[in-house]
């Protein structure tokens, strides 16, 4: 039900230059929170950071670039920063990602945050961008995600591995998070 509705907002919104524009720079504002946040996690730990966990932060990263150069290209000017005028759904956004990083923070401890978030998001992510790749498949719109695509489906697997196991944490989380995207998406 969820996938139907979001396909259509999406194929509504491609057609739609200008609103596409500030989509993709809402979704380069997302990744950059996401690298953000694995960075300040990661600080936070007494742990060496891995080259995976530096890996996902570059890819994500590099997913923020993405996102606000396709945004640009689409506006057919700059979108600097993130801003009310420039960002679908801002607010909305930034609300989503803080709740459901904070309510899962508290949920597992700081300890397994970066997993488990991170799962929760790659979750996420992988199924908005295959719709949205889908949705843009059936548009005469020139953009491919499939190389983004192929890097969260490999975190995703990075992470699924990391916690996945705990099957019953799992669907609580994805069940939490669900709620929270509901509420802050398109209707
Ligand atoms: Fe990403
Ligand atoms: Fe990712």
């Amino acid at each position: 039900m969820m996938e139907a509705s979001v396909h259509a907002y999406l194929v509504r919104l491609i057609a739609d230059r200008e609103a596409h524009a500030k989509f993709m720079n809402m979704l380069s504002m997302l990744e950059h929170m996401g690298s953000r946040k694995i960075m300040v996690s990661q600080m936070h730990k007494q742990e060496t950071l891995t080259e995976d966990t530096l890996k996902h932060l570059a890819e994500e990263a590099r997913h923020a670039y993405f996102f606000k150069r396709q945004a640009e290209r689409a506006a057919g000017h700059a979108l600097d920063g993130w801003t009310e005028e420039n960002t679908t759904a801002r607010v909305p956004a930034l609300m989503y990602f803080g709740r459901m990083d904070a309510g899962i923070s508290k949920e597992v401890g700081d300890d397994l945050a970066y997993y488990w978030v991170s799962l929760i998001i790659e979750l996420r992510a992988c199924w908005l961008y295959r719709i949205y790749q889908e949705a843009l498949e059936a548009s005469d719109y020139q953009l491919s995600l499939k190389s983004l695509i192929a890097e969260e489906d490999g975190h995703l697997e990075e992470m699924f591995g990391a916690c996945g196991a705990d099957t019953q944490r799992l669907r609580a989380l994805s069940t939490y998070e669900t709620e929270l995207f509901k509420n802050s998406g398109p209707r």
